[in-house]
């Protein structure tokens, strides 16, 4: 007698026809499929004809456009569902010393709060009627255009949730078309070579000296990098409770053994830990005549310093707190930005960061003025629980969430989206208070 289950057996019959579709259609990043997760038919009529009516999955679809579907991966990654799961299944896959690294924030993590409480200070205001059978998540950004808005932070870590963490990252990124934000550039040379390299900028957390800088420049340079990142948020590292609790080894990042004989407590209740506080404006000076990339620069909050970055040179502004890994009491990235976008006034790209899970939080970034996001941890969390799969479904799980929400909000387009599709949620209406089209 046999085991197999028949609704399972149907459903992997399923799953394997639609990989082989999204395989012949060629497609790194969707794969067309009828509502029930049929491949669609190559020929005209493939769709059924009849009514307009019903919901996902069963209903005639009459010559409305197919249902367009990321690709699929084995099934343990496939029962995740959303960016928050992908945490939950990281967690069961590392040990808690690496978990608690990369989810903690700094001191009482008010600011870790405040970055996804921030998405619920707005509220989008959707538009009907409008056609947008056409959705296009494409944008801008130093004179050339990229396909996904979702970019994958730098960071340190990604090692240590998984050996070969970053080769896995890069390779995830190539593969979905999102930029990656730092890695070790004579990896990614060698990637390049290949043809198989993700676009990709350069990322340091800064010098302290003229040649340093300049060495990091002809570094990234030589291997490829097409910007620079400079993360100006990082004078010191912070005490972070979960890691100075598990007695945090910085050797594992680079050994991946726990406890080397170089072992130090990397965290330690009110220490104060010197990263590079020296690095002031002369560091723009120093770069900025030595390069012709574009130099972004991370970690920016405030009008003042938007200005002052404008002034010195930068070519795009990330709004972004680290992650709520530094200084513990500042507010969340998404309400920083208004007042960011405001200062640059148009001049420089302006992206942001911090606590972005879902494709509704990507609208409202961009609604007050972001040209892009970037994600941190929900990429090291699939990368963590699945590897290189794992970080290609987060970023094509949020790049689907956010197709949709532009569909919904009548918006169709990235380019699209302007004040007009937000409002602060504390604000009541008054007549006469919301003008027709705002603009960015
Ligand atoms: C484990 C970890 C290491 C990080 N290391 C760096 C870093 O070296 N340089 C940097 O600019 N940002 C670093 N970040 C911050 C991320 O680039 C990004 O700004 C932040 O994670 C975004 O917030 P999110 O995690 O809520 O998406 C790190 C974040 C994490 C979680």
């Amino acid at each position: 007698m046999s085991n197999a289950n028949p609704h399972q057996a149907a459903r992997s019959r399923r799953r394997a026809i639609r990989n082989l579709a999204a395989l012949v259609a060629g497609s790194p990043f969707m794969s067309l499929v009828d509502a029930d997760g049929e491949p669609v038919q190559a020929q005209a009529g493939g769709a059924q004809q009849g009514g307009r009516q019903g919901g996902p999955g069963g209903a005639p679809r009459g010559d409305r456009p197919e249902v367009v579907r990321p690709p699929t991966y084995r099934d343990e990654i496939m029962k995740v569902i959303n960016l928050h799961e992908f945490e939950d299944a990281a967690k069961k896959a590392l040990p808690i010393a690496a978990y608690d690294y990369v989810a903690a924030g700094a001191g009482d993590e008010l600011t870790l709060r405040a970055n996804r409480e921030a998405f619920s200070h707005y509220w989008i205001r959707r538009k009907i009627m409008v056609d947008v059978t056409k959705v296009d998540t494409s944008f801008e950004l130093f004179g050339k255009t990229y396909d996904t808005p979702i970019l994958l932070g730098p960071g340190a870590g990604k090692n240590i949730v998984i050996a070969d963490g970053e080769k896995l990252s890069a390779q995830a990124a190539f593969q979905t078309k999102a930029i990656m934000v730092g890695g070790p550039g004579p990896m990614l040379l060698e990637m390049g070579k290949a043809g198989k390299a993700p676009v990709w900028w350069g990322a340091t957390l800064g010098e302290g000296t003229q040649a340093q800088a300049l060495e990091f420049v002809k570094r990234s340079e030589d291997s490829g990098a097409s910007a620079l990142c400079l993360t100006v948020d990082y004078p010191y590292t912070s005490a972070r409770d979960r890691p100075s609790r598990d007695g945090w080894d910085p050797e594992w990042v680079r050994t991946r053994v726990y406890g080397t004989p170089e072992f130090r407590t990397g965290f330690q209740a009110g220490m104060i830990d010197p990263y590079t506080p020296n690095l002031t404006w002369e560091w723009m000076k120093w770069v900025r005549p030595a390069t012709k990339l574009p130099i972004v620069m991370k970690g920016i909050l405030t009008a003042e310093d938007a200005r002052l970055a404008v002034e010195n040179g930068v070519s795009a502004i990330v709004v972004s707190n680290h992650g709520a890994r530094t200084l513990d009491g500042m507010g969340g990235t998404l309400d920083a930005l208004p007042e960011v976008v405001e200062a640059v006034n148009g001049r420089v790209p302006v992206l942001v960061d911090g606590g972005i899970r879902r494709g509704g939080d990507v609208i409202k970034a961009l609604a007050l003025g972001a040209r892009a996001i970037l994600i941190g941890r929900p990429f090291l969390w699939g990368l963590a629980a699945f590897g290189q799969d794992g970080v290609q479904r987060v970023v094509e799980l949020l790049q689907g969430e956010l197709r949709i929400a532009l569909g919904l909000s009548g918006a169709g387009t990235l380019k699209a989206v302007d004040r007009s599709f937000i409002r602060p949620a504390w604000k009541a209406y008054r007549p006469g208070a919301v003008s027709g089209s705002a603009s960015r």
